[in-house]
C-alpha cells in the first residue's frame, strides 16, 4: 500500500497554512504550546487556532471548529483528548486538508488498532495523510514551521531527524541546542500508521538543505520500502541509525512500546549495512557521526597521519585506527621529510608522529600544517595531552589554525584532546564552532572512521544486481503436491528437486520402492551410499532409526533397507510410507549453510554461514536483503569468521568460493521467484576445491498457500 509521492509530501514539510485543533488559552496545555511555537518560530503561512470556545489566541482568531476556516488547510496538528480524535480527523477530511499530524496518545501503542485503523481509511478515503499518532509534531526549517511542543527553540541547519521515540525527540531538540547542531527538520513518526520513515526520507533526500539524516529507529514495519529509499538516501547524502532493541529483551520492550515489530537484529543489522546507511551504538555517537560528517570535508585517498605528544596515546589511536579499518600512511622516507622540521630529535617521524610532551602551540601548528599542505596525506588524526610545558592560552586559537588549513586543503582532522578542566573547556568552545574535538581518542577516530566508511560504500556502490532464470512452473508443481497432501514443507527429496532444477549440485539420489531397486541404483551409483526413510509423516528421520550412512556393498544395502523399513514402522505404525531414498555418500567438504526466508519486516533475505551441526553454537552468518548481485555474494563470505577455511586452512586447497557465491545468488532467486516458498535452509552445502563446485546435501523448504509479495 505505498501511497506517497514527493509532491505530496512536500507540503507536509513545506505547508501554507497550518490549523491547530486544541488550541488552548492554557499555556501548560500542549495545544497552547504548538500554536505558540509555531507563531513565534516565524511561521510565515496562514496560523488557524480551533478551539470551542473560539475568542483569540496569542493575537490569531480562534475558531470553533475547523470547518468555520474559509482558506485552504494544507496541515492539521491534532492535540486533542484521544476519545475525540476519530471525529476531529472526519472534520478534516471533510474540510479537505491535506495532513494531520495527530500528536495525541491512547492508539496502537496501547492496544487501540481499531480506531488507528479507522483514522486511516477516513484519512485515504480523502487523499489526506496522517502523520502519528503519538508524535510531538514536526519541524522544518524552510518553511519556518516549528509545530513541536519542545521546550527549546530550534536553530535552522543542515542536519534532519526522524525520530520514533517522541521523548528522545524532545530531548535531541534540547541537545541540538547545546551542540550548537542546526537542524533542517526533526519529525516525530510515533506509530507510523501512514507516514512512515521512507515516505518522509523520499522528500529529505531530495532537500537541498539537508546534508545528514539521522534516524531513531525501534522498528521496522514496510521494510522493502524503506531499504529501496535508503539505498537512494545514502547515494546522495550520509544517513545515519540508532535502533534500539538490539537485545531480546529490549526489542520485546520496543514492540510494546510502539505497537511494531522490532524484528531481527543480525537482519537489519546486515541490510542497514548493505544499505551504507552507518549504525550508531549510542545518542552520543550518532550525534558526533551526524556533526562530522556535516561539517568536516570527506577524505579523498586512505593515508591518514597520527600527530601527537604522548606515545601512550598514539598507540591508543593506532588501535583505534585498527579496529575501524583506517589505514595509516607509513611512507618512512616521506614522514621523515614531512614532520622532521617539526619534530625534536628525540620525537619520532614514524606514524604515530610523536612530536613529545615539550611541544607547545608552535610545535603543533607546525606539525599539523604539515599534513594539510602534504599531497601524500589525506587525513589527520590530532592528540594532545595536557602538560605543564604547553602554553594554554593557545590550544583553542591552535586547533581553530590547524582546523582551517584542513578545511582549505579540503581535507578532514579529527582532534582527541584528553585533560583537566581547562581542556574541557576548550573542547565546549571549539564543539559549539562545529570543530571536531573530543576528549577522547575512541570517539575522535570513531568519526574520521564513518567519513572513510560513507565515502567507501558511495565509491563501491552498483545497482546491479545478479539473478538466474529459473522454471518456476516445475517448482511450483512440486509445491502444489506438497500442499494437495496437507503438507507445508517439502520432503527432503523434493527439496534436491528443486535444488536440482536450479542447477545447485546435488548427491545422485533415488527414491526406491523395493529392495532390488535400491540395490540396482546403488550399484549404478557407486558405493558407499546412503539411505533415508521418505515419509511425510517422519520429520525427525534419525529418531526413527530411517537413515543408514556409509553402506559398503549390496548386502549392506540389503540389511538397512529390511531395517529401515521395520524401524519406521515401530516409530509410527501409520506412518505413509514413500519408499527409500538412496544416495550417493557425499565427500567431505568444508560445510557452509546456505538459506534465504522473507523476513517479517525486510522482505526476503539471504543467508550465507558457517554449515553443519554447531550452526546454532557458532551464529558465524551473514545475511543481506534481496536482490544481491554477486560482489555483494562475495562480500557476505568475505565477511564470516570462518572464511579462512575456504581460502585453504592448513595447508588446505582453496574451496569453490565463486561456486558458493552462484549457490547464494540462486538460493535468493528461488524465493523471490517461487512466492509460496517461505524458508529455504540448505544445510550442509559441500563446498569443494576450487573448480570442483558445492553439493547440497539437505535442502529444507517451507511453503505455504498464500503467495507471499515480494519484489
Ligand atoms: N476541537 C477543538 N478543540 C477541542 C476539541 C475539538 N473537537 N475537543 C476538545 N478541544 C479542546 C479542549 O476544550 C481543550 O481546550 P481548553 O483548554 O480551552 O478547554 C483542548 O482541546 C485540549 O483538550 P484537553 O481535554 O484539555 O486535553 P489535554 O490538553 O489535557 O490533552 C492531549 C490532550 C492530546 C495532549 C493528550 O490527550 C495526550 O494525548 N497527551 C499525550 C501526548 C503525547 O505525549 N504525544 C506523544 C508525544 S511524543
Amino acid at each position: 500500500m505505498k501511497k506517497s509521492d514527493n509532491s505530496t509530501i512536500t507540503s507536509l514539510f513545506e505547508p501554507r497554512s497550518f490549523a491547530i485543533i486544541g488550541a488552548s488559552q492554557n499555556p501548560k496545555k500542549i495545544g497552547h504550546t504548538i500554536t505558540r511555537n509555531v507563531i513565534e518560530g516565524g511561521f510565515t503561512g496562514d496560523v488557524y487556532p480551533v478551539n470551542p470556545d473560539g475568542g483569540e489566541l496569542l493575537g490569531r482568531k480562534v475558531f470553533t471548529g475547523i470547518g468555520e476556516i474559509k482558506g485552504q488547510v494544507d496541515v492539521a496538528s491534532i492535540a486533542v483528548p484521544a476519545k475525540f480524535v476519530v471525529n476531529v480527523v472526519r472534520e478534516c477530511a471533510e474540510k479537505g486538508v491535506k495532513h494531520i499530524h495527530i500528536i495525541s496518545s491512547g492508539f496502537s501503542e496501547v492496544g487501540n488498532i481499531d480506531q488507528e485503523r479507522e483514522i486511516v481509511q477516513t484519512a485515504r478515503a480523502a487523499g489526506m495523510r496522517v502523520l502519528g499518532p503519538n508524535i510531538f509534531g514536526l519541524y522544518s526549517a524552510k518553511a519556518s514551521l516549528n509545530s513541536t511542543f519542545s521546550a527549546s527553540a530550534i536553530m535552522p541547519g543542515s542536519v534532519a531527524i526522524l525520530t520514533q521515540s517522541g521523548a528522545l525527540g524532545i530531548a535531541m531538540i534540547g541537545k541540538t541546542a547545546v551542540d550548537n547542531i542546526g537542524l533542517s527538520a526533526i519529525v516525530s513518526i510515533g506509530n507510523k500508521s501512514d507516514i512512515d520513515e521512507a515516505d518522509l526520507l523520499s522528500y529529505l533526500i531530495r532537500q537541498e538543505e539537508t546534508n545528514v539524516i539521522m534516524m531513531y529507529i525501534e522498528g521496522v514495519k514496510n521494510g522493502e520500502a524503506l531499504i529501496e529509499t535508503l539505498k537512494e538516501a545514502t547515494l546522495r547524502k550520509p544517513v545515519i541509525v540508532i535502533k534500539s532493541g538490539r537485545s531480546a529483551r529490549g526489542a520485546m520492550a520496543a514492540a510494546s512500546h510502539t505497537g511494531s515489530l522490532a524484528g531481527s537484529d543480525a537482519v537489519f543489522e546486515a541490510i542497514m549495512k548493505q544499505c551504507g546507511v552507518l549504525r550508531a551504538e549510542s545518542i552520543d555517537e550518532a550525534f558526533n557521526w551526524c556533526k562530522y560528517l556535516a561539517f568536516t570535508p570527506r577524505p579523498r585517498g586512505k593515508k591518514s597521519v597520527i600527530v601527537t605528544n604522548g606515545g601512550g596515546i598514539g598507540v591508543m589511536a593506532t588501535d583505534a585506527c585498527e579496529k575501524f579499518g583506517i589505514s595509516l600512511y607509513d611512507d618512512q622516507e616521506i614522514l621523515k621529510e614531512v614532520f622532521e622540521p617539526a619534530t625534536p630529535s628525540f620525537g619520532s617521524t614514524k606514524n604515530p608522529v610523536d612530536i613529545t610532551g615539550g611541544a607547545n602551540s608552535g610545535d603543533y601548528i607546525h606539525a599539523l600544517t604539515a599534513p594539510a599542505a602534504s599531497e601524500h596525506m589525506d587525513s589527520t588524526i590530532a592528540l594532545y595531552c595536557e602538560t605543564a610545558t604547553f602554553d594554554y592560552e593557545n590550544l583553542t586559537p591552535m586547533i581553530r589554525d590547524t582546523y582551517k588549513k584542513h578545511a582549505e586543503a579540503g581535507k578532514p582532522i579529527t582532534y582527541a584532546i584528553v585533560g583537566g578542566e581547562s581542556v574541557d573547556k576548550s573542547i565546549n568552545t571549539l564543539r559549539k564552532e562545529n570543530i571536531p574535538v573530543y576528549g577522547d581518542v575512541y570517539e575522535a577516530v570513531s568519526c574520521l572512521s564513518v567519513s572513510y566508511r560513507y565515502q567507501e560504500y558511495i565509491q563501491g556502490h552498483s545497482r546491479r544486481f545478479d539473478e538466474i532464470e529459473i522454471d518456476t512452473g516445475k517448482i511450483d508443481s512440486i509445491i502444489d503436491t506438497a500442499l494437495s497432501e496437507g503438507r507445508k514443507f517439502l520432503l527432503s527429496h523434493e527439496g534436491s528437486q528443486v535444488m536440482s532444477l536450479v542447477g545447485i549440485g546435488i548427491p545422485g539420489e533415488k527414491v526406491t520402492r523395493s529392495i532390488e531397486e535400491a540395490v540396482e541404483f546403488a550399484e549404478k551409483t557407486g558405493y558407499p551410499v546412503v539411505m533415508k526413510i521418505v515419509s511425510r509423516d517422519i520429520l525427525h528421520k534419525s529418531d526413527a532409526g530411517g537413515i543408514a550412512l556409509d553402506l559398503e556393498d549390496r548386502e549392506e544395502v540389503i540389511d538397512a533397507y529390511e531395517a529401515i523399513m521395520h524401524n519406521a514402522k515401530a516409530y509410527d505404525p501409520h506412518a505413509r510410507i514413500d519408499g527409500i531414498l538412496v544416495s550417493e555418500m557425499v565427500k567431505q567438504g568444508v560445510e557452509l549453510i546456505v538459506g534465504a526466508r522473507r523476513d517479517p519486516s525486510f522482505g526476503p533475505v539471504v543467508m550465507c554461514g558457517l554449515g553443519g551441526i554447531y550452526v546454532e553454537i557458532m551464529k558465524d552468518i551473514t545475511f543481506r536483503g534481496l536482490p544481491i548481485n554477486r560482489n555483494e555474494a562475495m562480500a557476505m563470505i568475505k565477511e564470516i569468521r570462518s572464511y579462512p577455511l575456504l581460502l585453504g586452512a592448513r595447508g588446505e586447497n582453496r574451496k569453490d568460493i565463486e561456486a558458493v557465491a552462484e549457490t547464494i545468488i540462486k538460493v535468493g532467486t528461488v524465493i523471490r521467484k517461487c512466492r509460496r516458498i517461505t524458508d529455504i535452509e540448505i544445510n550442509p552445502v559441500m563446498v569443494y576445491d576450487r573448480g570442483m563446485g558445492v553439493k547440497s546435501v539437505d535442502a529444507r523448504i517451507l511453503i505455504t498457500e498464500k503467495k507471499e509479495t515480494d519484489q
